[in-house]
């Protein structure tokens, strides 16, 4: 028998409702603040992904699922921002619409060696607003993550924040890390030995006990921000203040790819175990410009979808209608029960029945199994009294209805979702 590949997982009818849940609430709170959705192909040119993250990022380096046909070399998209990009770029949004504030849902793919927390193909929820350097827009971006994380019951978050500068003053920290680093070099891991080559910014988010030992030695603050790079950290922590918003800075948030600027942050929690990301983000003012269009500034986060489901402190409410359970017994009653069922969903009610041929007891069972807030019975009594029996499920009661005032009498039950 076949079986799924590793870091992929089957999400099972029982489970598909806590994910609709999550996605509707993210879609209500995304259009609260005025994001559209925007679904960008899952494949896109590897080269997009070389040239936004780095050629040195990891993602790049090792986790990439490259797809090769002819002379091309695609890969399934290891991340959403830079196809965004592209997107906006691609189809002239930065002539017709300047700034954009925009959400999206979706796979996204990377080769990692599964674990808790950790999949290779995983499921981003996240946003990006192209158009715009202002500080306000930080605040408005990590407030938002913010409110998403409250309105699906999570708990017990923590908000990292730092800024990278720009790129002069990132160039000016990595002086600084290669300067300081240098002399210690033999105490760091073989990877950190290879990114003090290639990136050493990333050494300071390794996670080799060693390694963060050294790097702590260097006292990191944010001596390497230019004056306007400072008074931008500035305002953004002013109005984080002020909008009553917890966070913690952190100098040694470096993020993994290289399009970040200015500020960085990242949530983290502690129930997830060594993956304890839920979601991370950050301003990438360059790499519109980087991408061939004009110089934008730009900002955005994406949360694990995974790992939000993993922490979430209570079920919220399953996004599923009440669903009505006709049980019709014998052939003219079943014959009336389809013609039912095509009314009531026509109606937008939710209604379901029996297609396995179970007796009135074994029906009965099923619809209790599958929730049912109403039963319609169709028997022999019934048809001869051109009536329908309503069972209410949760009272108990029971009672003859006419067939012309049955839509009626179920709309008066104020079933949930239904027009
Ligand atoms: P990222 O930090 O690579 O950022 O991913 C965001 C989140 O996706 C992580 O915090 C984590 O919750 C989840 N995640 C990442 N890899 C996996 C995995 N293998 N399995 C399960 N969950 C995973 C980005 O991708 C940026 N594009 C975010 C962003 C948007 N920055 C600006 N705009």
């Amino acid at each position: 028998m076949f079986k799924k590949t590793p870091g992929t997982k089957d999400i099972l009818p029982d489970e598909v409702s806590s994910w609709q849940v999550i996605e509707e609430t993210t879609r209500n709170i995304f259009s609260l603040y005025n994001y559209k959705e925007i679904r960008s192909p899952i494949i896109e040119e590897a080269a997009l992904f070389n040239r936004s993250l780095g050629e040195s990022a990891e993602i790049v380096q090792k986790q990439m699922f490259l797809v090769k046909k002819d002379k091309d070399v695609y890969a399934l998209r290891p991340e959403g921002t830079a196809p965004i990009v592209r997107a906006y770029l691609e189809n002239n949004l930065d002539k017709t619409a300047g700034l954009i504030k925009v959400y999206y849902i979706g796979p996204m793919f990377r080769a990692e060696r599964p674990q808790k927390g950790r999949l290779r193909q995983f499921h981003h929820l996240g946003c990006e607003v192209i158009g715009s350097q202002e500080p306000y827009l930080d605040v408005e971006i990590i407030s938002l993550a913010d409110n998403l994380l409250k309105a699906y019951t999570i708990e017990g978050y923590e908000i990292k924040i730092n800024s990278l500068g720009c790129a002069k003053d990132k160039k000016e920290l990595t002086e600084i890390l290669r300067n300081g680093l240098k002399p210690k070099l033999t105490k760091l891991c073989d990877d950190c030995k290879v990114r003090f080559k290639h990136n050493v910014l990333r050494i300071l988010d390794c996670k080799n006990e060693r390694c963060i030992e050294v790097v702590k030695e260097l006292d990191i603050r944010q001596d390497h921000l230019c004056p306007e790079c400072k008074r931008h950290f500035d305002k953004v922590k002013e109005e984080l203040d002020s909008l009553n918003i917890g966070y913690k800075i952190n100098p040694y948030l470096v993020r993994g790819l290289d399009y970040y600027t200015r500020t960085v942050f990242e949530i983290i929690h502690h129930d997830l175990g060594a993956q304890n990301a839920l979601g991370a983000g950050g301003r990438y003012d360059n790499l519109v410009g980087d991408l061939g269009g004009p110089s934008l500034g730009a900002i955005g986060f994406a949360f694990g979808m995974e790992r939000l489901l993993l922490v979430r402190s209570r079920e919220l409410g399953v996004g599923s209608k009440d669903l009505v359970y006709v049980i019709s017994l014998g052939e003219e009653a079943k014959k009336q029960g389809l013609k039912l069922l095509n009314n009531l969903r026509k109606e937008g009610i939710a209604a379901d029945t029996d297609y396995e041929g179970k007796s009135l007891k074994g029906a009965l069972r099923k619809a209790n199994d599958l929730s049912s807030r109403l039963v319609l019975i169709i028997g022999e009594d019934e048809i001869k009294k051109n009536v329908v029996t309503l069972k209410d499920m949760v009272s108990g009661e029971q009672k003859e209805v006419r067939p012309e005032n049955l839509i009626q009498e179920l709309k008066s039950y104020n079933l949930t979702h239904n027009s």
